[in-house]
């Protein structure tokens, strides 16, 4: 149950409790093939029989979306993508409209990872376009916000998330943020080894949902708030037990079926 009234009456119990259901959702970037992506699935899907209470998707690459799709029907596991295009249909030679995610069976779908944000060009206009676009098909959005190392030893990390989630606010209002998942992923901990620390990871994570909360007592209360940025199975139990981390959204450890389901379990256990 969702509890859609103002924080400040919310029964007390339920304040106590956290009454979000964790998501695990692994990216896997530009990785896999054929026979890779199937074992991998299988692995997935067997292992997820076991996880009762944390929600556990999947985002391959557009052209593995078919055999995911039929790999994983009847289970629990969810799947999406890793982008979309701003538009919906056209002469756009390359571009994945978000009608066809949705066809596909996509449940998610990535927008403003940092790859996208720095080697692609992506800003923060485009990220809360590609927002919108994800929500008016239907899909939940996984928004990606987070600060280079450059930007955490100037000390202006609020001011980079607080900017890029703005641009989603401003454009959709503080309500569409309901129909997503915000992913809290520091640009320095990705793909590098260098986790942030359970204390550094929730500072930002109470920061943000304490500025959306300015703005949607509830929206901010139901939010999933995910951190990414080498989350393994070492360190995901004390990440997913502080109280504003919701999840993980898992790069490299989400390539082996053992250590991705090593972190669904640890959110299954984080409640
Ligand atoms: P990583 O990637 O777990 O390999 O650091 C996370 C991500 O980029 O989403």
């Amino acid at each position: 149950m969702i509890f859609t009234g103002p924080a400040d009456k919310l029964p007390r119990f339920l304040t106590e409790v956290r009454m979000r259901q964790p998501l695990v959702a692994g990216n896997w970037k530009m990785n896999g093939s054929k026979s890779g992506v199937a074992e991998l699935l299988a692995g997935v899907k067997a292992g997820a029989g076991s996880i009762a209470r944390a929600e556990v998707a999947v985002c391959p690459p557009y052209v593995f979306l078919p055999m995911t799709a039929a790999a994983l029907a009847g289970s629990t596991v969810r799947w999406g993508a890793q982008n979309l295009s701003t538009e919906t249909a056209g002469a756009y030679t390359g571009e994945v409209a978000a009608s066809m995610l949705k066809d596909f069976g996509c449940t998610y779908v990535i927008v403003g990872h940092s790859e996208r944000r720095t080697l692609y060009g992506e800003d923060d206009a485009i990220v809360a376009r590609k927002f919108a676009v994800a929500r008016a098909a239907g899909l939940k959005p996984i928004l990606c916000v987070g600060e280079t190392l450059e930007e955490r030893e100037q000390s202006v990390t609020e001011q980079v998330v607080a900017r890029q989630l703005d641009a989603v606010i401003e454009r959709e209002g503080v309500a569409a943020l309901a129909d997503g998942v915000i992913a809290y992923e520091p640009v320095w901990a990705i793909g590098t080894g260098r986790t942030a620390t359970p204390e550094q990871a929730q500072e930002v994570h109470a920061f943000i949902r304490a500025r959306i909360a300015d703005r949607d007592a509830a929206v901010a209360a139901g939010l999933r708030i995910l951190y990414g940025g080498s989350m393994n199975a070492g360190n995901a139990a004390e990440l997913l037990a502080k109280p504003d981390i919701d999840g993980g959204l898992i790069g490299g450890a989400s390539l082996k079926a053992p250590d991705f389901l090593a972190i669904c379990q640890a959110a299954d256990a984080s409640l």
